[in-house]
Order: structure tokens, then C-alpha cells, then sequence
């Protein structure tokens, strides 16, 4: 459903609104432990405890665009492998 162009440009808002702001003002407030496929995942930020978020965690947006938050990378290996994915696609795509 989403074009490459949709895809490219949520990525620059993306990319855009963290380099803009000092502080993220999405923070996370919980991280869902809940698995979430790969293939669904079109881009991640990883929110560490102490730098203007409350909690660490992974921010995960789907193909729909929703910001989904899951647990921080450390100690789950399955965030680790979406995040090694969505590099992975990334790196495919330049
Ligand atoms: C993205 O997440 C939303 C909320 O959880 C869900 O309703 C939607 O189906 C998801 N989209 C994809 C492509 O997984």
C-alpha cells in the first residue's frame, strides 16, 4: 500500500523531527515486550533512559505509520534483529 515516495518521504519527517528537536518530545511511556514482525518495520529510534525520555526504549514505526514502542535493544535480541533488518533495508535501498 505505501509507495516508495510515502515511504521516503515519512522517513525524511522522521529523520527531520529528531534533528530538530533537543529533546524528543514522543517518548515512550511504556515498551511493549510483544514481538513485532520485521517485515512490518519501516524505521526505529532508540530512546535511552536519562536523555529527556523517562524510560529506554524502542520506537518502531510500521508500514501504516504508527509509532509503536517495544522494549530497548539490550537484552532482546528479537528488537535487535528488526533494527539490523530495517538497516539492512536501508542499505539495499541506496
Ligand atoms: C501498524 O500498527 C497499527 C497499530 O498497532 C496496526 O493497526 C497496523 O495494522 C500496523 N500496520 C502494519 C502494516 O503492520
Amino acid at each position: 500500500m505505501a509507495s516508495p515516495v510515502a515511504t521516503l518521504l515519512l522517513l525524511g519527517i522522521i529523520c527531520f523531527s529528531f534533528a530538530a528537536a533537543e529533546v524528543p518530545v514522543d517518548c515512550c511511556l511504556q515498551a511493549s515486550p510483544k514481538r513485532l514482525p520485521a517485515k512490518n518495520i519501516v524505521a526505529y529510534t532508540i530512546q535511552e533512559e536519562g536523555k529527556g525520555c523517562d524510560i529506554s526504549a524502542t520506537v518502531l514505526i510500521n508500514k501504516s505509520g504508527r509509532k509503536l514502542c517495544a522494549v530497548h535493544p539490550k537484552g532482546n535480541p528479537w528488537v535487535q534483529n528488526v533494527i539490523n533488518a530495517v538497516e539492512k533495508r536501508k542499505q539495499a535501498n541506496q
